[in-house]
């Protein structure tokens, strides 16, 4: 660059998916969230329509408390997806997946998921975040056999998903 000419502003704006199953949505999921709504300027909460797995609720009860709880935030957005992330990141405009790891567990998995959507789309990074530690060994799945044995949920779910937790297993 000359002398006296000036950097251009760049217009570069950052859309971000974050994809999962949200069966239902926890406080680890909420914190990372929050995280990723400081770094991008749009977060997409993607909710895959599973046809494999049977989920405790609903995909419009996943939805719903999903929007509930991210209510605060203007730059997410809560929708769903079907078929591959990578077609459904093409259609949304979004340059990053964004993926959270609790605990070294988590990383086979996730290591094998980025790498295989960078093999079908090399343009789309995955970015990996840790949620708070307090959350490192909190999981959905964890969250619904507590909610079933009838034990004690607090500080692990949203008030709301605590809720409906309870009035499903009821
Ligand atoms: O919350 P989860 O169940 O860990 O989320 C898994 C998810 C939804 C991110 C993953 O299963 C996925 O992306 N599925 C979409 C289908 C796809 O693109 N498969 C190839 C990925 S390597």
């Amino acid at each position: 660059m000359c002398r006296g000419e000036r950097a251009k502003p760049t217009m570069k704006t950052s859309v971000a998916i974050y994809p999962g199953t949200f069966d239902p949505v926890t406080n680890g999921h909420l914190d990372l969230i929050g995280r990723g709504e400081k770094m991008f300027d749009r977060l997409i909460v993607a909710v895959l329509k599973n046809v494999d797995k049977e989920p405790l609720f609903t995909l419009p009860e996943r939805i719903e408390m999903l929007r509930e709880v991210t209510k605060q935030w203007d730059a997410v957005e809560v929708d769903v997806f079907d078929g591959l992330l990578v077609e459904y990141a093409r259609k949304r405009g979004a340059g990053v997946i964004l993926r959270g790891i609790r605990a070294v567990s988590d990383y086979e998995y996730e290591l094998q998921m980025a790498l295989m959507n960078r093999k079908l789309e090399p343009r789309l990074e995955t970015v990996f975040m840790l949620p708070g530690e307090s959350y490192s060994y909190l999981s959905a799945k964890l969250v619904r056999e507590i909610a079933q044995l009838g034990g004690p949920l607090t500080g692990l779910v949203p008030t709301v998903v605590e809720q409906r937790l309870r009035s499903k297993v009821s």
